[in-house]
């Protein structure tokens, strides 16, 4: 069978990590095409990736008969607009983190998608990454007892570009940025069980001239079988990405480091080109991580998102899992301006962004 052709949508950070992702595991797909609103970035990143087309608008993109699955790589406001677009035009779609801003949203890319018979595939690669798959392998073995804690932690010095600090384009901040992976991460860990309630405390520490946004945020998501997941976000942890998590039950508990427990732990005076995602410098003690893109999982992810395609395999991640998180981030703002627990289902409605549930926490009072 052909390779699935795939056009990006967006061509900075995170088109570039879908392009090399998918050139380090070429048996099932390939990027044909880029799309990027910026003139000249379309082109530089075709030239940089070795991709035959690019185009300014990602409608022309949409209208490109070879393209078959588009990879969403957009700012979280566009995620929506993109994914309806592409669906009307018959095109499968791969999603990036968070799945949109609104549930509302949610609800209607799904729906488009499933009306134009095309896959929504949301891109979470924790379900790929390696370390978090062996340590999920263990737990389904039985390794660990009856696990009741798992944690998950993402921390960064700070987002890229600047349309994340804008809580308009993005939603929310630190955790909605980086606390979907770990609400996804939890669920899928213990078997995507229903969750019962969600507790969160949220607070801008460091950025407050920068952004409206979180930029520390503790989550604990209470699932139906009684286990806990928690989840730690920060955009203030200079230094480099710090990606980890702990899972504990009766009988044994894994910690597992993604980054930094596969790095090499190295001294230098002079310093060299690159230690990790974030890190400001690498003169001193650095920890710079090697095959940065595979311990993610994100060649695994999309090798995986082509085959269900292909309908070589079933997709473990899709749109209803991007919605299980869109709705747990609702009630954690919610949770954080109201100071109290959020039992679901919660799903209020009309709400501008997930954020706005904590800035003003009336409107979580009104609708919960
Ligand atoms: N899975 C992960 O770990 C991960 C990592 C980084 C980013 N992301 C997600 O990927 C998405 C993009 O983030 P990024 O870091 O690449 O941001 P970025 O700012 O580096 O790049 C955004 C890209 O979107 C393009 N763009 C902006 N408006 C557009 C429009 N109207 N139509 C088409 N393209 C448009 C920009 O030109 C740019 O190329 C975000 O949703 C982010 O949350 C996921």
């Amino acid at each position: 069978m052909s390779k699935v052709k795939i056009g990006i949508v967006g061509s900075r950070f995170q088109a570039d990590c879908i392009a090399a992702s998918v050139r380090m595991m070429p048996d099932e797909a390939e990027v044909v095409a880029v799309a990027s609103p910026t003139p000249g970035n379309a082109e530089a990143f075709a030239k940089r990736h070795g991709i035959a087309k690019h185009y300014g608008d990602y409608h022309a993109l949409l209208r490109d008969p070879e393209v078959e699955l588009i990879s969403v790589t957009a700012p979280n406001r566009m995620h929506a607009p993109i994914t309806i677009d592409a669906a009307r035009a018959g095109k499968h779609v791969v999603c990036e983190k968070p799945l949109c801003v609104t549930l509302e949203e949610a609800d209607a890319m799904i729906e488009a998608c499933a009306k134009a018979g095309v896959l929504l595939l949301y891109a979470e690669e924790l379900f790929f990454a390696p370390k978090y798959v062996k340590a999920k392998q263990m737990a389904d073995e039985g390794a660990f007892g009856r696990v009741h804690l798992v944690k998950q932690g993402e921390k960064h010095s700070g987002p890229h570009s600047d349309w994340f600090w804008d809580v308009d384009q993005s939603g929310g901040g630190a955790l909605m940025d980086l606390g979907c992976h770990g609400i996804a991460f939890c669920w899928w860990f213990l078997g995507k069980q229903k969750i019962k309630s969600v507790y969160a405390q949220l607070s801008t520490q460091v950025h407050g001239a920068r952004t409206q946004g979180d930029d520390e945020a503790v989550t604990i998501i209470e699932f139906e079988n009684g286990a806990l997941g928690i989840v730690e976000n920060s955009w203030n942890r200079p230094g480099g990405m710090d990606d980890s998590i702990e899972v504990f039950g009766d009988k044994g508990q894994t910690y597992a480091d993604m980054l930094m427990g596969n790095a090499l732990p190295t001294y230098s005076e002079v310093g060299f080109g690159y230690a990790v995602e974030k890190a400001a410098s690498t003169t001193g003690w650095t920890y710079p991580v090697f095959e940065e893109h595979w311990n993610y999982g994100f060649p695994q992810e999309m090798r995986h998102f082509a085959r269900c395609v292909r309908g070589k395999e079933t997709p473990i991640s899709d749109g209803e899992t991007g919605r299980v998180v869109q709705e747990v981030l609702y009630a954690a703002y919610a949770s954080a301006g109201l100071g109290r627990k959020i039992t679901l289902p919660f799903r209020p409605g009309g709400i501008g962004k997930p954020i706005d549930l904590w800035k003003r926490p009336e409107l979580a009072l009104t609708l919960s």
